[in-house]
């Protein structure tokens, strides 16, 4: 049965035609004329849809970081029966009060494999986090692993935007806006607010995600880099107009203020046959990602391979960054290559996608992750650091691995399950034992 709606999922991710460009103002029918022309609300709609915008900024914040989307579809969202509130099972939210914040530094196993059936939402696994879901602001971290595709289910956040970041398996994204792909080494976004489905392309499905209570994540600004480089706005790509016109109950969800809402509504919600704006999904290919470094000497600071980017209130202050380790070439001459020691005011969580990462020989491993919080001393392995610091310094190729981090503000508070996890890692610090004294006044 599964097996089938894999291969079912798949030929439908394969013949996917999508829009291009980052928080473009796109325009989409699935069906031709049921977008209307010159106005957003007309007396009455093509085809007999409902207008509805979807707001994800206040009306009034400024035309660039505007973002809206008119939606036009077979029922107006309105017409659903009253939410009731649902125990989450491994879904926790900010304000993070489980546990006191930990200076350590720690690392996780993958997250293990669920027993029985689980779909993407079942399969949520929240790390931790920081900020104040009813504030927008701040960030959580999650994984997932699941083994089923969402059934007659539909899930939506009003808290944040959600970056999925898949690590193993396909995913198939059915969204209010349409479909999209996103597999090992491209990174999805939903929007806030925005109703979706998971579908699996494989067995199983793995990965990371970065919800998001802040501003919505944009591209960074490239300053003296110029007008091109780090993640192109080109190779952002948005879906077309999809709808489902299924008929019968569909569970939806919704993740409103830190709790799970449920109605069953009779009808899918994902019926939206034409919109315009730009609030919408979109996926990356992280290995579109045009690494710049440096190519005298040093290493640059980290915030070089930033993807995208959430920003506070303060200029260069991010409630949070996603960075990307993507192959690239290290030329610098009488350099430590690596990533240097350093303790940081910003938290990071790194995961990896494949491979390896260049300043952990072991125990950093793809669907594990790091976290390394406000101030924590960390950088290479000992091991790590005694190979770069005897290497030949010819030019070389880093390409066995896509690791990434989270760059959040605020120190991340755990939540009980991953303090108490038995897939965390003991002895963690151990990786910076052995560091020698090389001191010789
Ligand atoms: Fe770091």
């Amino acid at each position: 049965m599964t097996g089938t709606a894999n291969e079912q999922a798949r030929k439908t991710a394969e013949g996917l035609v999508y829009a291009t460009g980052f928080g473009n103002e796109h325009s989409s029918e699935a069906v031709p004329g049921a977008l209307p022309l010159g106005r957003n609300a007309p007396q009455r709609a093509p085809l007999g849809l409902y207008a509805e915008q979807l707001s994800g900024s206040a009306f009034t914040e400024p035309r660039a970081t505007n973002h809206r989307s008119w939606l036009y579809r077979i029922r107006p969202s309105a017409a659903h029966p009253p939410f009731v509130r649902v125990e989450p099972r491994a879904v926790r939210s900010a304000p993070f009060t489980e546990c006191v914040p930990d200076p350590n530094r720690l690392r996780w196993n993958p997250l293990p494999a669920p027993e029985g059936p689980t779909d993407f939402l079942d399969g949520l696994w929240t790390l931790g986090g920081n900020g104040d879901a009813t504030q927008r602001s701040g960030m959580a971290v999650h994984l997932y692993h699941a083994n089923s595709a969402m059934e007659r289910r539909v899930f939506s956040d009003a808290d944040g935007e959600l970056l999925i970041v898949p690590e193993r398996g396909g995913l198939l994204l059915r969204t209010e806006l349409g479909l999209l792909r996103a597999v090992p080494g491209e990174v999805a976004l939903i929007p806030r607010g925005v109703r979706f489905r998971v579908e699996l392309l494989d067995a199983t499905a793995r990965g990371y995600v970065c919800e998001n209570y802040g501003q919505p994540f944009r591209l960074p600004d490239l300053g003296p880099i110029g007008a091109n480089g780090l993640a192109n706005a080109r190779d952002f790509r948005a879906p077309v107009a999809a709808y489902e016109d299924v008929e019968g109950p569909v569970e939806v969800v919704n993740k409103f203020c830190g709790s799970l809402w449920t109605a069953t509504y009779d009808h899918s919600p994902l019926d939206v046959v034409a919109w315009h704006g730009n609030h919408a999904p979109y996926v990356y290919d992280l290995r579109r990602f045009n690494v710049i470094g440096s190519i005298s000497y040093d290493h640059p600071d980290p915030s070089i391979f930033t993807v995208l980017t959430s920003p506070s209130d303060t200029p260069g202050l991010a409630g949070v960054d996603f960075v990307v380790f993507a192959p690239r070439w290290l030329v610098g001459e009488d350099t430590f290559r690596p990533p240097y020691f350093h303790r940081n005011v910003m938290t990071e969580y790194m995961g990896l996608i494949e491979g390896a990462y260049d300043a952990k020989a072991e125990g950093f491993v793809p669907g594990g992750g790091s976290l390394h919080n406000m101030m924590s001393a960390h950088g290479p392995d000992r091991e790590t650091f005694d190979r770069a610091s005897a290497a030949e310094l010819v030019p070389q190729k880093i390409d066995d691995g896509l690791a990434f981090m989270f760059e959040t503000r605020w120190p991340l508070t755990l939540t009980a399950q991953a303090r108490d996890a038995g897939h965390l890692q003991r002895g963690y610090d151990d990786v910076w034992q052995g560091l020698q004294r090389h001191f010789r006044p």
